[in-house]
């Protein structure tokens, strides 16, 4: 049997980003058939939420049981094992993939040559800046007309405010689109349009090699030396230390469509993603080759059948192995537990697994036990760091409209918040309940789940805020002072921790200029 040590080295935990329409899903799919985990394309149930459906969310809550199925996608490919979670596409769900990009330990972008960054993609790259994770960009649909490489590539690095490096090079674009030169293994790849198959490659020497003038033409071939001169001379040698640092991004060109330059992006990642990384906990660093089994909730997923309210919790093991019905402590309760059904997550099944190792995703059966970011442990006081809650956009006070469901209402609003539906917040001033959110959909999301899964029903009441920011200083005197002055903004978030409700920009501008001592923070881990 395969080490610790081995099982951790061979696995890749990684999510792909962009801003919907770009090809997530497609490069998703292609993944899989390269890894064997589907046979066909076209079998992967789209994990996005149509367009269409933006004002219907029951809809859209049909499309999000189904991505129960496909959150995780574990294959095999080569010695390697491969783990993609899936991330919602909608922007009203942004909060789960932020909470998704902390269990993953490295990301692919993808992005669309025509539209280039997008505002999607800058968001969620200021997320994986936050925590230093390695990212490869894959830039797609390069059998349509699109960008110059070279300014996608300006742009890449000034938008997404990494250096990058190309690692494969298109020759032409849409109609005209001959293949992409693979820079780091030095071959070419020929483009032949085809949703199914992978293409063939042509064997080069090197970049004079005549075969290339052969394949492509003269002028084209010599249009591709010039490119690689120009890019070699621009852009430094690829350095993997510098990627896993996340200092430097590679760049790859394709069509994940045509199931073009995908292979040449999968062998490269493998090669240089990195395998789960120590996890920073608040009591020390906790390192993946321990012994001892350690892991985290990042997302709670419902089970919409009302009859039947039961969820389940994704846990990422960061240390050690987790085995089936063994007694694990559940840190914030202090309680411990068995679980009889864990399931692994294999390409579109759901399986039970006896024994997961770190970087792989295990699913826990969860009747109201747990909490996102909770910690598993074997018995340590362990807290793992790094789940963010962002500054929600849209506010709103929410209000009991049945007087005899107070207690149900109260408890479907805490599960609620447990699954990271939205954020709560208690305004100190009026004792009055803020929920914040995302997006206009999650209101709704509360609504329509507090009437059926808790007979509780709410309304919804204005609030004109701008922003919540959690604040902080050093100096007591002046905090309280603040807290006076802004007694009318002040708020508690569920840990206790102080908020400033803001209403405009400019109100938080001159709080920030009159109270120079205090940190107002746009995302709750500081
Ligand atoms: P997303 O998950 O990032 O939202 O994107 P998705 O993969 O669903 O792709 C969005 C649209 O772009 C889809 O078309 C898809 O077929 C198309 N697409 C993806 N990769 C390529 C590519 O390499 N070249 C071209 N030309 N198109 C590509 P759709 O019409 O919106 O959906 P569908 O009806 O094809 O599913």
């Amino acid at each position: 049997m395969a080490s610790l040590t081995q099982e951790i080295q061979k696995r890749r935990t990684f999510a792909i980003i962009s801003h919907p329409d770009a090809g997530k899903t497609t490069l998703t799919e292609k993944l899989l058939l390269f890894g064997g985990a589907i046979h066909v394309a076209g079998a992967v149930k789209s994990n996005k939420i149509k367009k269409t459906a933006t004002s219907d969310w029951m809809e859209i809550e049909k499309q999000r049981g189904i991505s129960v199925a496909t959150s995780v996608m574990g294959f095999n490919y080569g010695d390697y094992k491969i783990n993609i979670l899936d991330t919602p596409g909608h922007q009203d769900f942004a909060e789960d993939t932020y909470r998704t990009l902390t269990a993953v330990d490295s990301v692919i972008i993808v992005v669309d040559v025509a539209k280039g960054v997008e505002t999607q993609t800058r968001k969620l790259m200021e997320v994986c800046r936050m925590r230093n994770t390695p990212v490869i960009i894959f830039v797609n649909k390069l059998d349509r007309e699109g960008r110059d490489p070279f300014d996608i590539l300006d742009e890449l690095e000034q938008e997404l405010k990494i250096s990058v490096r190309p690692l494969s090079w298109p020759i032409n674009m849409g109609a005209h689109f001959k293949g992409v030169y693979n820079i780091y293994e030095r071959d070419l790849n020929l483009f032949k349009p085809d949703k199914q198959h992978v293409t063939e490659r042509v064997e080069i020497k090197d970049i004079n090699d005549p075969a290339i003038d052969a394949a492509v033409g003269a002028d084209d071939a010599q249009k591709l030396r010039d490119d690689i001169e120009l890019i070699d001379g621009v852009y430094p040698e690829f350095s993997t230390l510098d990627y896993l640092d996340a200092r430097v991004a590679p760049v790859f060109f394709g069509s994940a469509l045509n199931t073009f330059g995908v292979k040449e992006l999968l062998d490269c990642f493998v090669r240089i993603a990195p395998s789960p990384k120590p996890v920073q906990a608040v009591e020390r660093i906790v390192e993946p080759g321990e012994e001892k089994f350690t892991g985290f909730v990042f997302k709670i997923h419902a089970n919409m059948d009302p009859n039947h309210r039961s969820c389940i919790a994704f846990v990422k093991v960061c240390s050690g192995v987790f085995h089936r019905n063994e007694n694990y402590k559940h840190v914030r309760s202090g309680k411990s537990y068995r679980f009889s059904a864990p399931t692994a997550f294999m390409a579109q099944r759901k399986e039970i697994i006896d024994d997961v190792f770190p970087g792989d995703i295990v699913g826990l059966p969860d009747n109201g036990i747990f909490k996102i970011g909770d910690t598993l442990t074997e018995g340590e006081e362990l807290h793992f760091k790094g789940l963010p809650c962002f500054s929600p956009e849209m506010f709103k006070y929410i209000e009991n409209t049945d007087p005899m469901k107070t207690k149900q209402l109260n408890k479907g609003v805490e599960q609620l918040m447990d699954e990271g539906v939205a954020q709560l917040f208690v305004n100190q001033f009026n004792n009055r309940k803020i929920i914040g959110t995302v997006g206009q959909l999650q209101f709704e999301v509360i609504q329509y789940r507090l009437l059926h899964e808790y007979g509780a029903q709410c309304r919804w009441e204005p609030i004109h805020l701008y922003k919540a920011c959690w604040i902080e200083s050093d100096n007591d005197d002046t905090l309280e002072a603040f807290k006076r002055r802004k007694h009318q903004f002040m708020a508690l978030d569920r840990e206790g921790r102080d908020v400033f409700l803001a209403d405009s920009s400019y109100v938080l501008q001159m709080a920030q200029q009159d109270f120079p001592d205090i940190t107002f923070h746009f995302t709750s881990e500081f």
